[in-house]
């Protein structure tokens, strides 16, 4: 998500964070996060602008609490490939895509940049390795990936999917669950599956207060990487 539209989208829980906040993120991420904000920018802007990285960085047990309520529909999870040697989690969170690969591969690794929120899933899920990484940079090698996958964190970002091809063996594929533009990954070939909402579960109501009506994953987009 550009700048923009990023501080056009902020849900309604921005207002809980300030500039203090953006300050106590830690340097690197708020490096990486800052790069993308032009300068001059009001402070509301930027804190709008990074209202997920505030959440994911400073106030984990939120994210995760939203994820809870919102579990990747079924269906999705079973049109991924099966029984894979390796798979990647890339942005894993807390572990929402990362539960449903451990049961696909025999070795799963999840890139997290949030110490926080890699913490639960390293407890939730201590088979997995959870390593710090970023995406435009992916701390594996070549080819080294039967599956790699993401929930919510990405777009069609040419350095993201170049990285993403990068580490997945030929014939192996990269699975995107609610990427952003849809419609831009189906227009260059990848496979689009979206399927009907479930009801929703009962929540508690601060999780629409502060982020919004809740939407739980219901499209995965697919490519095979060529051989
Ligand atoms: C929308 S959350 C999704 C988390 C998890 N995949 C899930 O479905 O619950 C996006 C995640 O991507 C991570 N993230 C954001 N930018 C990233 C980047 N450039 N590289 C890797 N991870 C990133 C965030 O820290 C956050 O955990």
């Amino acid at each position: 998500m550009d700048y923009a539209e990023a501080v056009a989208k902020a849900p309604p829980g921005w207002r809980h964070f300030s500039v203090h906040d953006v300050a106590r993120l830690p340097s690197a991420i708020r490096i990486h996060e800052l790069a993308r904000v032009p300068s001059g920018e009001p402070d509301d802007s930027v804190v709008r602008a990074l209202f997920w990285t505030l959440v994911y960085h400073l106030e984990p047990e939120k994210w995760d609490e939203l994820t809870r309520y919102e579990p990747i529909h079924p269906e999705l999870i079973d049109a991924l490939p099966d029984r894979v040697a390796m798979a990647i989690d890339v942005g894993a969170g807390s572990g929402r895509l990362t539960q449903h690969l451990v049961q696909r591969s025999r070795r799963t690794l999840a890139v997290e940049p949030a110490a926080g929120l890699r913490a639960m899933l390293k407890r939730r899920l201590p088979d997995v390795e959870a390593v710090a990484g970023w995406a435009e940079n992916l701390p594996v090698g070549d080819g080294s990936s039967d599956l790699t996958a993401a929930s919510g964190a990405f777009g069609p970002d040419p350095i993201v999917l170049a990285e993403m091809r990068r580490v997945t063996r030929p014939g192996g594929v990269i699975a995107l669950i609610n990427p952003e533009q849809p419609e831009w990954f189906e227009a260059s070939g990848w496979s689009r599956l979206t399927v009907p909402p479930l009801p929703l579960p009962d929540h508690p109501r601060w999780l629409d207060e502060f982020f919004g009506p809740l939407d739980p994953p219901r499209e995965l987009l697919m490519q095979t990487v060529d051989g």
